[in-house]
């Protein structure tokens, strides 16, 4: 494993960081048993992964308090986090607190290293950052959590405004981004600010449905052209990002997808989420592997880089067991 700082928190984090909801919630969503989620987690560890992205909305969090028990805590990376709205509207601040205490109880421990606000719609961001944002403090002024970090929420911000004027106040230690190889708004409107106030960075949505449910590229893709975002000649493309895969390149398109995030400058650790060990071994070596070929990651760009808002969807339930 190689490990980074995570911005201003100086915490030393694994750059594969273990996401424990999304489509897979470690399995517990395709129907696998919680033994085998521990398992999965336990995997994840023993081969160096030290940050697991928990949340309240995740319901996996006493599967990450029994798999760490018997690891070094010292050396973990534990987040949670807890949506600050409910049915479109703000909850009472207590009820954040309230959350953020049974997630502490959940996954049986006295901190977290980062809590996070959870996927803040732009029209509560600034409500979140100067009313509720300040009792948290206090919380972490008790020692429940170390860092205090904001996420997107792409699906409903497809052009991550939210993201943008996070990334530009003081507040923040961590941000959760969502970033990926055909959604490249961040690197324009986030990471610069990001950079300067050595904010802290985790990926998500760099494999997502886009990458990993077979027809959905395509899809995506047509949606674009339709829009006039994308050239018509890709939809004639039978394997549009076919142009990767090569010996000196990427192995498949999930290789590709983790490589192209984890060389962003910016991005400090690249969030996956799965349910099979054999996806989380994979998944790991991706991230270790070097930057794809220069001309690869260029002619990404120049088909790509203007286009917002693709592959940002709510998680794939469908083969949920
Ligand atoms: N607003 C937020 O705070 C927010 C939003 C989204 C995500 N997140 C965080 O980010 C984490 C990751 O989410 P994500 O959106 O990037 O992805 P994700 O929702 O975890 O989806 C990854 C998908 O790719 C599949 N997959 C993974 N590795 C694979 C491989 N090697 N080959 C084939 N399929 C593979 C997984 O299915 P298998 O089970 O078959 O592997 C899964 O369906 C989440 O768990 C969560 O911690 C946070």
């Amino acid at each position: 494993m190689e490990y980074t700082t995570l911005g201003r928190t100086g915490l030393k984090a694994s750059v594969a960081g273990l996401g424990c909801g999304g489509n897979a919630r470690l399995g517990l969503q395709r129907g696998k048993s919680e033994a085998e989620a521990v398992a999965l987690v336990q995997r994840g560890l023993d081969l160096g992964v030290n940050l697991l992205d928990g949340a309240a909305a995740y319901k996996t969090e006493h599967v990450i308090g029994k798999a760490v028990k018997g690891y070094d805590r010292d050396k973990l990376i534990l987040t949670t986090k807890c949506n600050p709205a409910a049915a479109g509207e703000l909850r009472p601040v207590e009820d954040i607190v309230e959350s953020l205490d049974n997630s502490l109880r959940e996954l049986g421990q006295d901190y977290v290293d980062v809590f996070f606000f959870h996927a803040v719609h732009p029209k509560h961001y600034a409500e979140v950052r100067d009313r509720i944002a300040p009792v948290l403090q206090r919380e972490q002024e008790k020692g429940k959590f170390r860092f205090l970090g904001v996420t997107e929420t792409p699906p409903n911000d497809p052009i991550q405004e939210m993201g943008s004027q996070a990334a530009q106040d003081g507040i923040w230690d961590v941000m959760m981004i969502g970033f990926h190889m055909l959604n490249q708004t961040p690197r324009v409107r986030m990471l610069p600010h990001i950079i300067k106030n050595n904010i802290g960075t985790l990926a998500m949505f760099v494999v997502r449905n886009i990458f990993s449910v077979p027809g959905r590229l395509q899809e995506e893709i047509q949606g674009k052209i339709d829009e006039g975002k994308l050239p018509e000649w890709l939809a004639k493309e039978k394997d549009p990002l076919g142009f990767l895969i090569h010996e000196a390149g990427a192995q498949n398109l999930i290789d590709a997808a983790y490589r192209y995030a984890r060389h962003e400058p910016g991005c400090d650790v690249i969030l996956f989420g799965t349910s099979s060990i054999d996806h989380l071994e994979a998944n790991i070596d991706s991230i270790l592997r070097p930057p794809l070929p220069e001309v690869d990651r260029k002619r990404l760009n120049e088909l790509f880089g203007d286009v917002e808002g693709m592959g940002l969807d709510v998680p794939e339930r469908k083969k949920a067991g």
